[in-house]
């Protein structure tokens, strides 16, 4: 009887071990799958950190922020122009009003020029844009 159990015993053991075995690659190989997608990722992420192509293509776009007046911010600062000195300054007078960001005073030429809907400052949108600013300093 002693011995049945045993060899029971081991088959189970054995039955057991191989369980795990063949489970063994899917609980590895998943984790692995997603750091290798979040990796692939990441690249992509930081090209869009402060994108200043993106931020042109904001900048030229009728639809920015939900813009309603038909105009971008290129029909008034045609290729930036007026903007150079934009990107360094803590003040901002447009239209008899002050701002004191540049992403306040983006904003303000959103709701006021183009009659779109404010955006976040620290959004994507925003730090691509204020890139494409800083990027026309001379
Ligand atoms: C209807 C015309 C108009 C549109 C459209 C417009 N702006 Fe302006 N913007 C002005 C005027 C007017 C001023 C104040 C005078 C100036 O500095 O050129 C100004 C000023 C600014 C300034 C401050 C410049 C400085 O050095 O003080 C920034 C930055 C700016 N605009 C960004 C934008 C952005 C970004 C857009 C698109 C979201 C935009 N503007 C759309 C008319 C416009």
């Amino acid at each position: 009887m002693k011995i049945l159990k045993f060899i029971m015993l081991s088959i189970a053991a054995i039955g057991l071990i191989f369980a795990c075995k063949s489970k063994e690659p899917d609980i590895t190989n998943a984790p692995a799958k997603k750091t290798a997608q979040v990796k692939a990722q990441a690249p992509a992420y930081s090209a869009m950190a402060n994108d200043i192509e993106n931020g042109k293509e904001l900048f030229i776009d009728t639809k920015f922020a939900g813009g309603t007046a038909g105009k971008s911010c290129n029909s008034c600062h045609p290729d930036g122009r007026g903007l150079e000195k934009a990107g360094e300054k803590k003040e901002f007078s447009i239209m008899g009003k002050k701002q004191y960001s540049l992403e306040e005073a983006v904003n303000f030429c959103i709701v006021m020029a183009l009659k779109g809907t404010a955006i976040d400052p620290n959004s994507q949108d925003m730090k691509d844009i204020a890139a494409y600013i800083r990027s026309l300093k001379k």
